[in-house]
């Protein structure tokens, strides 16, 4: 991580993600199936823009995505994430989107483990969340709402939460899934938020061109999981729906 700065205000954010990706299509099954899922990956990038009050220098967000448990992933798992989350000493931290990959499927006994392992994790500006595709199948609407709450988590439905640091803030603005959620981007920020720096969650990345018109200065996304298949040094071959741009960056 880079630990130099510049008079300026900057945000830092860090990613921490079960991220899909695969190496190799041939002979992979092996891969995909026994050693990727359980690969943590911590990436770490530094956010400047001159909308970034003094107050939030070295804040730190960390952002988790897409565990999709249930499809692999098991509870020592989680257990090994939040415990990377909390090393990494979030100031606040986002869950974007699809918790289980199949809501249904989920025992009552497993949902407990599952609040008992989020409800470890402790940020002193909050913890937030949006819905994934994932989360609204398998009727898990109300189910994974009640799971997050239960972990301490807030839902950004459509939804905008001003984060204070000094009597300076920036905002947090989380958008219900594009795929099967009904999002409301227009109702999130308004021209009186123009100078501000506006954060979006959105779980499918690709929808950051919809959005365009808006003053968001900065989109976490998950869902593309990294691009699902990725061939080395070629790139990703297979990407979910509204999927496809895995990285855009425009923060002036
Ligand atoms: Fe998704």
């Amino acid at each position: 991580m880079t630990r130099f700065m510049t008079r300026r205000s900057f945000l830092k954010r860090a990613t921490v993600g079960t991220l899909g990706t695969v190496a190799t299509v041939y002979g992979g099954y092996y891969y995909a199936h026994d050693v990727e899922p359980f690969w943590l990956k911590v990436q770490n990038n530094e956010v400047r823009s001159h909308r970034i009050p003094n107050s939030f220098n070295n804040f730190k967000i960390v952002q988790f995505t897409d565990t999709h448990i249930g499809f692999q992933y098991r509870n020592k798992d989680l257990k090994k994430l939040v415990n990377a989350i909390q090393n990494q000493q979030p100031d606040l931290i986002v869950f974007t989107g699809d918790l289980t990959d199949d809501p249904s499927l989920i025992s009552s006994d497993k949902y407990r483990e599952i609040i008992d392992q989020l409800s470890r994790l402790e940020a002193p500006y909050g913890k937030f969340w949006i819905y994934g595709n994932h989360d609204h199948g398998g009727y898990g609407t109300t189910t994974i709402l009640n799971v997050m709450n239960e972990s301490g988590f807030k839902l950004l439905k459509n939804d905008t939460e001003q984060v204070e640091v000094e009597n300076e803030y920036i905002n947090l603005s989380g958008l219900d899934d594009i795929l099967l959620g009904n999002p409301k981007p227009d109702q999130l920020i308004n021209d009186e938020n123009e100078g501000s720096f506006n954060i979006l969650l959105c779980h499918e990345p690709d929808y950051a061109d919809d959005v365009v018109h808006l003053p968001f200065d900065l989109q976490l996304s998950g869902h593309s999981h990294g691009g699902q298949v990725q061939i080395p040094f070629y790139g990703y071959v297979v990407t979910p729906a509204l999927g496809k741009n895995t990285s855009k960056e425009n923060i002036q």
